[in-house]
This record gives C-alpha cells, sequence and structure tokens, in this order.
C-alpha cells in the first residue's frame, strides 16, 4: 500500500512526524512525503525534519511565497502530477493550511481517497483563509479523522457522518512523545538566558493580526506595556519580521529567530504565560498546565476557554495588558490530563484508520 503523505507548512511537519512513526511501524506501507515548499526557511522547515526524525521528502515541490490562488494553484498542479506519477492508494494532508486544500483538491480530482487529519475544526470566521481551507478539504475527504468531540459534532452540523472518527489529538501524542527527549537535545533556556517561570512567551503570525496595521500596532503597544513588568521572549514567524524589525520595542522584550519544535516544547514549559495567536501553541500551553491569553475573536479549540485554560481577547492594547496581568495574578492551573485531547493514541489511531482505508476495510467514497 502507498500512502502520499503532503506536508508544507511548520505545524504540518510536528503532526506529520508522530503519524509517520506509527506508520513505519506497519507491515507493507510505504509512506511518500511531499513537501510543497509553503515554508522554505531552514528554521520554518528542515530543523522540523533534522530534530523530529521525518523521513526525507520524495519530492520537494518548491513553491515558495505567494499570493493565495497563485501558491494553492502551483501546489495542486504539482502534487497532481506526483499523484499521476505514484499512484498512491491513499493521500493524506493535515490541518487547514494551503498545502492542505491543495494536496486534498489534486487527489480527490483523480479519484484518491483524501485523509483529513484534524477534521472538523472550524473558527466560524470566512475571512481567515484557514477557515476556507479546513471547510474545503472536510467536504471532499474519504475519511475524517477529528482530535475532539466538538470537531465530530461540528461535521455532523454540515451532513458529514460516513467514515469521522474520534481519535484525539496528534499534537497531544507529539508534546507528550517529544518532550521527554527535548532535554536531552537542546537548551533554549541556557542559550537564551531564561529564568524559568520569569518571562511570558509571545508570538504573533495570523495574517488577520500581521496584515492589519491597527491591530498589530495594539498588539506591540501591549507587548510594550508587559514588557515593564516582565520579560517577553519573542520568536518572530518570517511573515512579521519585517513589521518586527521596524519596531521598537522595550529592552525587555526578547526578539529572536523562530524557535525549532524542541526548544518550543521547554521555553512553553517553563513561560509564566503563553500570549499567542497561533491554534497549536494554545493547546500545548494547556497540555502543560500554562495559562494563555489567544489574540483572537474566536478559536477552534473551545474546550481550552471553556475549562478557563485560555483567554480570548481582541486586539486592543487595554484589553491584552488587562487580560495578561489578571492571569498573572490568578493561581497556577494545574497540568492537563488532557481529556478532550485523548490519551496520547491518536497518532497510532491514525496509521490504522489510514492503513484500513488503502486496505479497502473503510469504503472509499471517492473512488
Ligand atoms: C501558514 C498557514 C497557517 C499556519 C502557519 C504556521 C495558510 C493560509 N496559513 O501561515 O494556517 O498556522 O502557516 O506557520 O496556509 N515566509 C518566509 N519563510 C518561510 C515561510 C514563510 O519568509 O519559511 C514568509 C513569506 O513572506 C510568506 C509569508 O511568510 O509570504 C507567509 O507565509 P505563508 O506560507 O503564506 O503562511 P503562514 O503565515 O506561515
Amino acid at each position: 500500500m502507498k500512502i502520499v503523505t503532503v506536508v508544507g507548512a511548520r505545524p504540518q511537519f510536528v503532526k506529520a512526524a508522530i503519524v509517520s512513526k506509527e506508520l513505519k511501524l506497519l507491515p507493507d506501507l510505504q509512506e511518500l512525503i511531499v513537501h510543497t515548499g509553503q515554508h522554505y526557511d531552514q528554521r520554518m522547515s528542515q530543523v522540523f525534519f533534522d530534530e523530529l526524525g521525518i523521513p526525507t521528502p520524495a519530492y520537494n515541490l518548491h513553491v515558495g511565497s505567494g499570493s493565495h490562488g497563485k501558491q494553492t494553484g502551483l501546489m495542486t498542479e504539482r502534487i497532481e502530477e506526483v499523484c499521476q506519477r505514484e499512484l498512491p492508494d491513499v493521500v493524506v494532508v493535515y490541518g487547514d493550511t494551503n498545502s492542505t486544500l491543495a494536496g486534498a483538491l489534486a487527489a480527490v480530482k483523480l479519484h484518491i481517497p483524501v485523509v483529513h487529519v484534524e477534521a472538523g475544526l472550524r473558527s466560524y470566521n470566512r475571512r481567515m483563509p484557514e477557515e476556507i481551507n479546513r471547510v474545503l478539504t472536510d467536504h471532499v475527504a474519504s475519511l475524517l479523522i477529528c482530535p475532539t468531540q466538538l470537531a465530530v459534532d461540528q461535521l455532523a452540523k454540515e451532513g458529514i457522518t460516513d467514515n469521522v472518527s474520534l481519535v484525539g489529538d496528534v499534537m497531544y501524542d507529539a508534546a507528550i512523545d517529544f518532550s521527554r527527549v527535548a532535554g536531552e537535545h537542546v537548551d533554549p533556556l541556557g542559550d537564551l538566558a531564561l529564568t524559568p517561570h520569569r518571562y511570558i512567551l509571545l508570538t504573533c503570525h495570523r495574517a488577520e493580526n500581521t496584515d492589519d496595521p491597527l491591530r498589530l500596532s495594539a498588539i506591540f503597544s501591549a507587548v510594550n506595556r508587559i514588557a515593564r513588568q516582565t520579560k517577553v521572549l519573542f520568536p518572530v514567524h518570517p511573515r512579521v519580521k519585517s513589521k518586527v524589525a521596524a519596531q521598537t520595542f522595550h529592552q525587555n522584550v526578547q526578539v529572536v529567530e523562530p524557535l525549532s519544535y524542541l526548544e518550543m516544547l521547554l521555553v512553553e514549559q517553563n513561560a509564566s504565560l503563553v500570549l499567542t495567536d497561533s491554534g497549536g501553541m494554545q493547546k500545548e500551553a494547556f497540555f502543560f498546565g500554562v495559562p494563555c491569553v489567544t489574540m483572537r475573536d474566536e478559536t477552534e479549540w473551545a474546550e481550552t476557554v471553556q475549562v478557563g485554560a485560555n483567554s480570548l481577547v481582541e486586539a486592543d492594547a487595554d484589553r491584552i495588558h488587562e487580560s495578561v496581568v489578571n492571569r498573572l495574578n490568578r493561581p497556577p492551573l494545574i497540568p492537563s490530563a488532557a481529556p478532550f485531547y485523548g490519551h496520547g493514541c491518536a497518532s497510532s489511531q491514525t496509521a490504522s484508520l489510514i492503513q484500513a482505508l488503502g486496505h479497502g476495510s473503510i469504503i472509499r467514497k471517492a473512488a
């Protein structure tokens, strides 16, 4: 059985790493990784392959940056060529990026069944490119692997009930698995001179924040106010690099290159708070019992907000500052046993389901 796995952006490397490990344990199964090239900087891509032992991509499509239409179009064309050459039994896509949508579109039009890992998530904000990518991918997938019960319920509301499986979150498995070894390989606290629980970890890369000058300036202004009280570590995504370079930050704001995954796990675990607009980091903060303030109007991971581990805050300087101060003054959270996100078996179940689809034990809607 042959699987083509399409990845392209940072969070997908993490998800594919943990599922690939499990796929390797199954007999008579070949996985070919196709890297679209959406993320191409060494610290956004290669470092993840090196650190997490992801198989070297069989194909790198070198699509790079561009408008949504150009990026998605080029990827679709090139993934189609790969699929025509390789004739996979299944194409696996992860999450919600342009690489996800391109992989799904290319495969489904060749009548190759699509597996969507992290299906059913919604922000209900159709201005987010990720939301469009998720909705469309879910509606063409043959097998929908969901991280949460809310995701399963959402798919049912959209009329998708066949071949929907709740397995838990593969990112939870990855966080647990790679945390065990992170300290043996990297020492970000030493390298960056950070004192545990004496800094806030900040990331900001969502288009809705970085491409809106008013929102971005409100975020930077809040960060400077927060930095008067505590150190802020800010690993900068390439999308926002030039805007960060043009900004004057308080001396307590430590601006650094993007961190590797293992570095990020350790830096998250030891932060006093995570301030972010990333989807994955909201959950990782929750897994590690670190409070999180999310600079977005909505979240796909509503469970973290419902239990009080995560606060959503609009991109307003006063609100962000107030929310961070409130959080820091509350008693510490207890690290979560992550009941919402499974028990660490999501990746092995995902691998078994992919195998079942490839072998025809699950009916292939697209074939
Ligand atoms: C993408 C995903 C988002 C995911 C994020 C993780 C889409 C629509 N969005 O956003 O869901 O959370 O990845 O990081 O697919 N760039 C570089 N070097 C790189 C990568 C990007 O310089 O290695 C710059 C380019 O100028 C590019 C910009 O960042 O134009 C944005 O990159 P893009 O691939 O559009 O998406 P992300 O913002 O990373």
